[in-house]
């Protein structure tokens, strides 16, 4: 797969054979490399058990092949067709309210029902044995958005086996689950179910492990899958596309070790620069995820709006040129092209009125100019493929300590891993300073600093590679909750973070959770630091020091005077804990100040608020990708070629409020390019 992939989920089901010719010739014109076909078209390809219907689909490859575009072949096991439900409602899922639900929508399915399993693996195995050696196929495609739990009973059964895989025995599940409270004690393991609705609060220990256990049973379901098609199709390569959310019960860095290539979902959920921010870093979680991938570390947008960003009230138009910078922004962050939702807007349906790039009004429309426009683009800058983020700060995220952190009985009910990890990025975001998010710790020694935010669950493993990480002379920012629980969500006494205690060189006694109004007042430790008027919120300590220095300490109020953030060295390194919520501003002063002193300054410094600076490099050439996301044209420092416009560039180059540039470069560390 050469150069950069451009195009997005094609339906061609929906439309007569007219609209289908149509879509090729458009889709030639805007130079579309890859269409993801048959993600929801189990009943068109298997109308009756065992009967296939391909001619179709054929006549669709054939018609791309000819066209020039790639084929990413979904296997359509998402949505199961009506016949299957009717025939095995037991393979229907069931909520946690014991109510069986049943098809008319999507992700009707259980994939613990043993029906299910097969029937997906035959409808993918068939899929493999008719398309191998069609030119049209790329890639494979398995499912859609993996992420469907189910409490039934054929789930329970499952659980249940995959308990007795995690634990020596009963006696070990009851330990971990804390079963001796409120009298849950097991003494056979046909008494576990699933976290069905009870009466009061669940227990914490057996909603993750239920979590854990999907993650798994999803994965299950995709590798048997993934490997017919491997054996049907070897050299093909194969993946699913991951959807991001708390309620996603996935596991998406272990899943990242089994995918070809990390493919990711993602739709900004706020209409102005925060859809920048969030879109920075799901692709930055994505290429994190992506280097613990055989595929890695580029990774793929497999889809998002064109046109519209949607909102919990509305849908919001995006504005002339956004959609190509956007796109650009996720090359910039290591993506291998720009795949959308969808290629042409339904007329019916659930989401009838989702964007598209051939929308309702036809290809006569600003939205079909653009994306002509953006296949130009992406043609013109198809050597940016081959090189590589290299950052050198990382962002812990880790999908258990979100999944615990959502859980009851907890200090305050407003603690959100994934958000504290999306502060700590925008922080950086706004610094310039590129980071991976990453959700395992393998390959930490290609970071000089690591921000944990509310890594609420740490195993003891995980905190001997830290200390001898940070020892080693890594820079280390530990946030509030961090090393809390052990991996069965049990609090580590004697004082918090019970991982990491020693590390910091602090003792937590009490935590004082804050209310949605509250704020802490905190004032530098040292007069004469330079700090910015700091404030905290949501959460608050009483902070003991047992080796560190305080940095900035509670002014006012039951704590005041007390540390709120301290340092400590540790062998080379520095380890740093912050106590409370830090405002924006203090948390992007210390972020920014700690990598300083790391050696891992922004890409550019001085850059207008709102214009990112992200660099890929390969050998001895880098690209600098600059995005102008503000409503302002800015000068900008840059030497080099403007791929976009060809245009040599010396000295600085003027981007054009919400333009972008993308200059080739010598690589920084290497010297100027050779002539020619
Ligand atoms: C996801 C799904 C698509 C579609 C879009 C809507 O990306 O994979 O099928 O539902 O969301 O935004």
């Amino acid at each position: 797969m050469p150069g950069l992939l451009y195009g997005g989920d094609y339906n061609p089901e929906q439309w007569p054979a007219g609209v289908q010719a149509e879509d090729a010739e458009l889709m030639r014109r805007a130079r579309v490399t890859t269409a993801t076909v048959g993600v929801f078209a189990w009943s068109k390809l298997e109308p009756a058990p065992g009967r296939y219907d391909f001619g179709w689909l054929d006549e669709v490859l054939d018609r791309l092949a000819a066209h020039g575009v790639g084929v990413a072949l979904a296997t359509p096991t998402a949505s199961p067709p009506p016949w299957f439900s009717l025939a095995h409602p037991e393979a229907l899922p069931v909520n946690a309210d014991a109510v069986r639900l049943s098809h008319s929508s999507r992700d009707t399915y259980c994939a613990s029902a043993p029906a299910y399993r097969t029937a997906a693996r035959r409808i993918a195995a068939a899929l493999g044995e008719h398309y191998r050696g069609h030119p049209a196929l790329a890639m494979w495609h398995v499912h859609n958005e993996y992420g469907t739990t189910c409490h039934c009973d054929l789930t329970a059964e499952a659980f249940r086996v995959w308990l007795r895989g995690r634990y020596e025995g009963l006696d070990q599940l009851n330990d971990a689950w804390t079963t001796a409270f409120w009298g849950q004690h097991y003494t056979d393991w046909a008494q576990i179910r699933p976290p069905r609705r009870t009466q009061y609060l669940p227990n914490p220990a057996q909603v993750l492990d239920f979590r854990r256990f999907t993650s798994d049973e999803l994965l299950a379901a995709y590798t048997e899958q993934r490997d017919l098609l491997r054996a049907a199709t070897p050299g093909v390569p194969v993946t699913t596309n991951f959807v991001l959310g708390g309620w996603v019960p996935v596991n998406h860095a272990r899943w990242a070790r089994e995918v070809d290539l990390v493919a990711i979902d993602h739709y900004p959920s706020e209409p102005g620069m925060a859809a920048e921010e969030q879109a920075a870093f799901a692709a930055d979680l994505a290429r994190g995820w992506a280097r613990q991938s055989p595929g890695g570390p580029h990774w793929l947008l497999m889809e998002t709006a064109p046109n519209l960003i949607y909102t919990a009230d509305r849908m919001h138009t995006k504005e002339p040129g956004r959609m190509a910078r956007q796109s650009l922004a996720a090359v910039a962050r290591g993506s291998r092209g720009a795949l959308f939702f969808q290629w042409r807007a339904p007329r019916g349906g659930a989401e009838l009125f989702h964007s598209a790039l051939v929308p309702h009004a036809g290809p006569d429309s600003r939205v079909y100019r653009e994306a002509v426009a953006l296949g130009e683009a992406l043609d013109r800058i198809g050597e940016t493929a081959e090189g590589t983020v290299e950052a050198r700060v990382a962002i812990g995220y880790d999908e258990p300590s979100a999944w615990a952190l959502q859980g009851a009985g907890l200090p305050s009910n407003r603690l959100d891993h994934a958000e504290e990890a999306q502060r700590a990025h925008r922080a950086l975001w706004r610094r310039r300073i590129v980071c991976d998010v990453i959700g395992v710790w393998e390959g930490l020694s290609a970071y000089r600093m690591l921000v944990l935010p509310g890594h609420y669950l740490m195993t003891d493993g995980q905190a001997a590679e830290l200390r001898a990480w940070v020892e080693a002379g890594g820079h280390l920012v530990v946030t509030y909750l961090t090393g809390i629980a052990d991996e069965h969500a049990r609090v580590r006494t004697g004082g918090y973070p019970g991982a990491l205690r020693e590390l910091l060189g602090v003792r937590v006694e009490e935590f004082h959770p804050l209310g949605p109004d509250d704020r802490v007042a905190l004032t530098p430790a040292t007069s004469g630091d330079l700090w910015p008027a700091a404030t905290g919120d949501l959460w608050s300590e009483t902070v003991h020091l047992a080796g560190a220095h305080a940095l900035l300490r509670y002014a006012g109020g039951v704590l005041d005077g007390l540390p709120a953030v301290t340092r400590h060295a540790a062998g080379d390194g520095m380890a740093y804990y912050v106590s409370t919520r830090l405002d924006p501003e203090a948390y992007g002063h210390l972020l920014a100040t700690v990598a300083a002193s790391a050696g891992a300054g922004p890409e550019q410094s001085g850059l207008p608020s709102g214009v990112e600076a992200v660099r890929r490099q390969a050998g001895d050439r880098s690209w600098l990708f600059l995005l102008n996301h503000t409503g302002d044209e800015h000068e900008v420092p840059a030497t080099g070629v403007d791929l976009l416009t060809g245009t040599a560039v010396t000295d600085a180059i003027r981007l054009p409020a919400g333009g972008a540039a993308l200059i080739r470069q010598a690589r920084p560390d290497v010297g100027p390019l050779p002539a020619g």
